[in-house]
């Protein structure tokens, strides 16, 4: 066994170092296919494990943000059930599309995932259940002072209850912390906050407690990785929200850091991202990486080059947090550059279509799933 796993990480290590060092006669055309074909290859002749096992070999999550359309599609859907151990809903739990009226809640889609889930021994998580996003206007119609403590309360149990006890964890609130000149004290103006102040934040976690006492329950939050001044204040504000939560005996049980990253970006500095998830981990809390990408829009258009920027990312930044044993788990905010967000969100100048994820758009690991795995594979164990 001893052999055999030398032998797949002396050989994933060549096709990573490979990938990442990019030699240039490997890249001559420019392009990337080759490297990708040789990955594959390797992978095959290796029987190189999934990201799924490299992961749970060090007691890591590694999972993806999926839409149920992806499970019509016999390729992204066999490579999420090889490749990853936990999936959430990218929209499907949010208000807009779980409660299209007051009195409507529609989970097909949610439960098809969630379906999906544990026909795969995959876990489930839900995202979110507080959040200024996806609010549905009949919400902001009908919500006032005097009902919204009950809407909040009606909707995070009716969602919660119905999975209680096959979820893995709960993004209950979702982007709570903003700096600028709208916010009061640090934190979003949003629906809940002008009608019921911060303590909605409260109200969210122990309705969401009593509805599963078995879920994790998770603050989520984005603008957390890199050394600048307003992450620097993004990451000082959310721990002192951590600290005024646990203090105050709120069940929040998590940071999620959502690390949508940037390549090509400065800034990144890793020893203050590790100091940040230490001082989270001191509070008592776990850590998910809930939402990961990297945006290539400020890479050459040349696709080597712009995976092997990619996946630098990936790795500079999973070699940092996962150094953090607090850390329980990776999601990447999608699995294959076929669907992201990003292609709408951070289109790339030039047109090109973005390439942000570990799969291409044909499923084809790429340089960014090299380096994935690798960090995966250089973490120490939990
Ligand atoms: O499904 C409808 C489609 O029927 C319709 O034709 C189309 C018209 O524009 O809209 C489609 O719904 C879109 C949905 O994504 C599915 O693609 C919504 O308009 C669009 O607003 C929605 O965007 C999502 C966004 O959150 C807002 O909810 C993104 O997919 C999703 O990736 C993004 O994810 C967020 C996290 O929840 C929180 N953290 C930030 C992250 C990125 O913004």
């Amino acid at each position: 066994m001893k052999n055999r796993r030398a032998f797949l990480y002396g050989a994933t290590a060549l096709a990573g170092a490979w990938m990442a060092n990019g030699l240039d006669g490997v890249w001559v055309d420019g392009r990337s296919d080759q490297a990708i074909a040789a990955t594959k290859q390797n992978r095959a002749s290796s029987g190189a494990r999934s990201l799924r096992e490299r992961a749970e070999a060090k007691g890591l999550l590694y999972g993806a943000a999926v839409e149920t359309r992806g499970l019509s599609e016999t390729d992204f859907a066999d490579c999420l059930a090889r490749e990853c151990s936990i999936l959430v809903p990218e929209n499907e739990l949010k208000w807009a599309r779980v409660r299209p009226s007051q009195n409507q809640f529609n989970f097909a889609g949610s439960d098809r995932l969630a379906e999906f889930a544990s026909q795969h021994q995959m876990k489930f998580r839900g995202h979110t259940l507080v959040w200024h996003g996806s609010v549905p206007a009949w919400l902001t119609e009908t919500a006032t002072s005097r009902n919204a403590e009950e809407l909040l309360e009606n909707h995070i149990s009716t969602v919660v209850k119905r999975y209680a006890g096959r979820v893995h964890s709960w993004d209950v609130v979702n982007e709570a912390v903003y700096l600028g000149s709208e916010g009061v004290n640090g934190l979003r103006n949003n629906l809940w906050h002008r009608l019921l102040g911060p303590s909605y934040i409260d109200t969210a976690f122990r309705t969401a407690a009593a509805a599963d006492p078995n879920a994790l329950l998770v603050y989520n939050d984005y603008g957390l990785d890199i050394d600048d001044d307003e992450q620097n204040a993004r990451r000082a504000r959310v721990l002192q929200l951590l600290e005024r939560l646990k203090s105050d005996g709120v069940p929040v049980h998590a940071l999620g850091t959502q690390a949508h990253l940037w390549a090509g970006e400065s800034r990144f500095n890793p020893t203050k991202l590790r100091q940040f998830l230490r001082d989270v981990a001191d509070l008592g809390l776990k850590i998910l990486v809930t939402e990961l990408d990297v945006v290539d829009r400020n890479l050459p258009r040349d696709i080597a080059r712009r995976d092997r920027g990619v996946a630098d990312t990936y790795r500079a930044y999973l070699d940092a947090a996962l150094d953090e044993p607090a850390v329980i788990g990776v999601l990447t905010w999608g699995l294959s550059d076929r669907r992201t967000w990003l292609t709408r969100s951070r289109p790339r100048r030039d047109g090109a279509p973005v390439r942000p994820l570990p799969f291409d758009s044909q499923m084809r690991p790429k340089p960014a799933y090299e380096a994935i795995a690798a960090a995966f594979d250089a973490a120490p164990d939990r």
